[in-house]
């Protein structure tokens, strides 16, 4: 089974979801209710437990070495380093980019930010948080070949990983500049390393071809052509915040300017 990049009239997160609770026994016996209610607070515990700590670095570690680390799971890391080369300007954020819930429900966790999604796939077997989010609209499915659906200068960051990679050079021509209109103080991209991340089957199957990584000469060259500019001013302040952390991104991230 092939899945296609949406088609942009098509909805989700319309079906209702309402029917759970109508569906419980008013007459259920209180040992059963305390019964349940114990259960769900070890679960709850559980669950947490789970999420604490190291949990993420090892997940991180794992997917590394399988060769399947996504540079989605790169900006989630990146976030402090962005935070100091960004500073007042991530507070209005859009990350565009497969399994972009993971990055939104991260960004809505730290202060003062305010962050939204275009997820360029379907999400048919996206989580429960993940739908919620497409519900409530602050994640959106939208094929970014066809000009996002936001203002000029609706955001003042714009975040872009493991999206591009996909695009041939004559969408990029037009989803490039729509992500830099839509921004206000910068677009930073993240992107694979050619040769790091080897084509793989999921790839084919999830977004209908395989990526195509290109280098960073290939990028730099590309960006002069369509006239958009490298911001020195947050490629320096990240560079900076990076060394003084020892963080060494999995993936090439160019920072450019907004349109002015
Ligand atoms: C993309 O845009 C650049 C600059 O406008 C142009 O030189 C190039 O031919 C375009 N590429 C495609 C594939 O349309
Ligand atoms: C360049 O980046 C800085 C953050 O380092 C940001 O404040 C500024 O608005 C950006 N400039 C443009 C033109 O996007």
């Amino acid at each position: 089974m092939w899945r296609r990049p949406v088609n942009p009239s098509r909805r989700l997160g319309d079906s209702g979801g309402g029917g759970l609770l109508a569906n419980s026994k008013s007459r259920s016996s209180p040992i059963l209710s305390v019964g349940l209610i114990v259960l769900g607070a070890l679960l709850f515990i559980a669950y947490s437990y789970g999420n604490s700590g190291a949990s993420g670095n090892n997940m991180e570690a794992i997917s590394r070495v399988e060769g399947d680390y996504s540079c989605t799971a790169e900006v989630q890391r990146a976030i402090p380093i962005l935070k100091k080369a960004y500073g007042d300007s991530m507070h209005k954020i859009l990350h565009v980019g497969p399994d972009t819930c993971s990055v939104v429900s991260k960004l809505l966790k730290e202060e003062e930010t305010e962050a939204w999604g275009v997820e360029p796939y379907d999400i048919e077997d996206a989580d429960t948080n993940c739908k919620a989010l497409v519900r409530k609209g602050v994640v959106r499915v939208a094929d970014i070949k066809f000009p996002l659906p936001y203002r000029p200068k609706s955001f003042s960051l714009v975040i872009v990983s493991d999206a591009l990679d996909y695009l041939s050079p004559r969408y990029l021509n037009k989803t490039l500049p729509d992500l830099a209109r839509v921004s206000a103080d910068g677009l930073a991209i993240f992107t694979g390393y050619p040769g790091h991340q080897r084509a793989r089957v999921s790839d084919v199957s999830k977004f209908g071809r395989a990526a195509k990584l290109r280098s960073s000469s290939w990028w730099i060259r590309y960006f002069i052509q369509t006239n958009l500019e490298e911001n020195e001013t947050a490629v320096k302040k990240f560079e900076q915040a990076a060394t003084k952390r020892s963080y060494v991104p999995s993936c090439q991230i160019f920072h450019l300017k907004s349109f002015h």
